[in-house]
């Protein structure tokens, strides 16, 4: 698709399968769903930005679940693939956001492309809208989805359309039986539909061999969904209570009444994983923040964690270039949360003895046997009598993405692991005699593991009820 606009911009795009039928579709729902890298992202942000460049005064939004989320991922491949010759033309314009108004990209015809996390809808959800496009959209709640249809109704366009892309997740996602019900059209994407990856004739591009071989060292869930683009759920889950709709929660103030409680599983090549937990009056435990990185010495993670629970309170004022307060000598820190009961670790004896010396606390070896473990967690998962579990992550709490994981299709996070952290099926043992699991994508599963074990095994008084 070559198409010269106002002031010369010319758009080189060849949409290719999905890609094209997206282009030409008229439905108000569709999802373009498959594997990683077949062009869904690109696509539909091409469908945005030819649509906002050809019709005047139309308001459109690109919206992720999270709006730290959208600005590394999805708006890189929009500045840098989509909309860069029209950036620099300034046809159109980005605008940084004020108090009342949302972020977006202006263009000089009168449109908008809004963008936003549904993390923080007020901006982004008092707005009307011709389009919408969600990128990631096995991120978002039913309830998500509902509220954005709500808001399809400016009228500019002779038609309205929710544009969701997505990498299949499970048979049972909300977003799949949408489509398996009618109510939203499925459009599959395969890896030949991007010209990147796949050559007209089938074979691959240097940059495409590259990249399935990442994607060829993916197993289990993640293989099936990634790299075979199939709504899979994990054989032999382990955690198969785990609900996102249950157990992810909004970002809410914790108070500074409640317990904390810090988890760390070591790693440098693998992921090392840090993990700060809140513990509410009744015992129950919300994940709050998560360090999940490769190729990070245990020292630096002392840092960074300082950095985020401490600040300045009686600043020295330097006006020294380079600055900071976390390193100065005269500058007064202060912890900005209630200190941790406990740092609970993974046995690494020299990890520990540096983790402690650079954070200048003490920690504690983990609980670390592993079927009473899991079992401990298990049961937090499971809803109480009062309906509602005793685990719960915070959406966000990852604190920084991996890209290098990233890149290479793997978890990112706790939330990441969880549903492809599966038990290994022992040889010989056709019965399937389940003991342990399979070790690979499990250091956030580990640290999770650990702050179960360490509220609920650690021989507190029993009492039983005989009845
Ligand atoms: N039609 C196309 N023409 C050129 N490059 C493409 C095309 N489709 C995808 N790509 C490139 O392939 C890579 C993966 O595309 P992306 O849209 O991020 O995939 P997905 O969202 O399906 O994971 C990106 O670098 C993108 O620029
Ligand atoms: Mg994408």
């Amino acid at each position: 698709m070559t198409t010269a606009l106002d002031q010369d911009a010319v758009v080189r795009y060849e949409p290719r399968g999905a890609a094209r039928q997206l282009f030409k579709s008229r439905d108000s729902e569709l999802v373009i769903a498959g594997p990683a890298g077949t062009g869904k992202s690109l696509g539909a942000l091409f469908r945005m930005h030819l649509t906002a460049l050809h019709n005047p005064n139309i308001r459109c939004l690109i919206v992720r679940k999270t709006a730290v989320s959208l600005t590394s991922t999805t708006l890189v491949t929009f500045d840098k693939k989509v909309a860069a010759d029209a950036l620099a033309r300034g046809i159109v314009r980005w605008f940084g956001g004020s108090a009342r108004e949302a972020a977006g990209y202006r263009y000089s015809n009168g449109s908008v492309i809004v963008v936003g996390g549904m993390d923080k809808p007020e901006k982004i959800m008092s707005a009307e809208y011709d389009l919408v496009f969600a990128d990631e959209a096995t991120e978002l709640t039913i309830d998500d989805w509902e509220a954005i249809a709500t808001r399809l109704r400016n009228g500019m366009l002779s038609w309205q359309q929710q544009i969701a892309a997505c990498n299949p997740g499970g048979p049972k996602h909300w977003l799949k039986q949408r489509c398996d019900q009618g109510e939203a059209r499925m459009l599959v994407s395969r890896h030949r539909d991007n010209p990147a990856y796949v050559n007209s004739d089938g074979t691959f591009t240097a940059k495409g061999a590259d990249y399935f071989k990442k994607l060829d060292k993916l197993t289990g869930v993640r293989r099936l969904r990634l790299r075979d683009g199939i709504w899979a759920a994990a054989e032999g889950q382990i955690y198969e209570g785990w609900d996102d709709a249950l157990h992810l929660v909004d970002p809410f103030k914790i108070p500074d009444s409640w317990v904390r409680w810090w988890t760390v599983d070591f790693g440098y090549t693998n992921p090392f994983v840090l993990q700060c937990w809140a513990e509410d009056g009744d015992g129950r435990l919300y994940l709050y923040r998560e360090i999940y990185r490769t190729k990070r010495l245990v020292e630096d993670h002392a840092r960074d964690i300082l950095r985020l629970v401490r600040r300045c309170t009686d600043c020295c004022k330097s006006k020294a270039g380079g600055h900071d307060c976390h390193t100065c000598e005269q500058c007064v820190l202060e912890w900005s949360e209630p200190r941790p009961r406990a740092v609970i670790c993974d046995h690494d004896a020299e990890d520990r003895a540096t983790l402690e010396r650079h954070l200048k606390m003490s920690t504690q070896a983990a609980k670390k046997s592993v079927s009473d473990g899991i079992q401990a967690v298990q049961s937090r998962l499971k809803p109480a009598g009062d309906g509602r579990p005793r685990l719960f992550v915070v959406r966000g709490a990852l604190v920084e993405r991996d890209t290098a994981l990233e890149e290479a299709s793997l978890p990112l996070c706790a939330t990441d692991e969880i549903g492809g952290y599966v038990w290994a099926v022992k040889p010989g043992n056709a019965g399937g005699l389940k003991e342990e699991p399979v070790k690979k994508d499990d250091h956030a599963m580990d640290a999770l593991r650990y702050m179960c074990a360490e509220r609920d095994l650690k021989g507190r008084p029993q009492v039983r009820f005989l009845g």
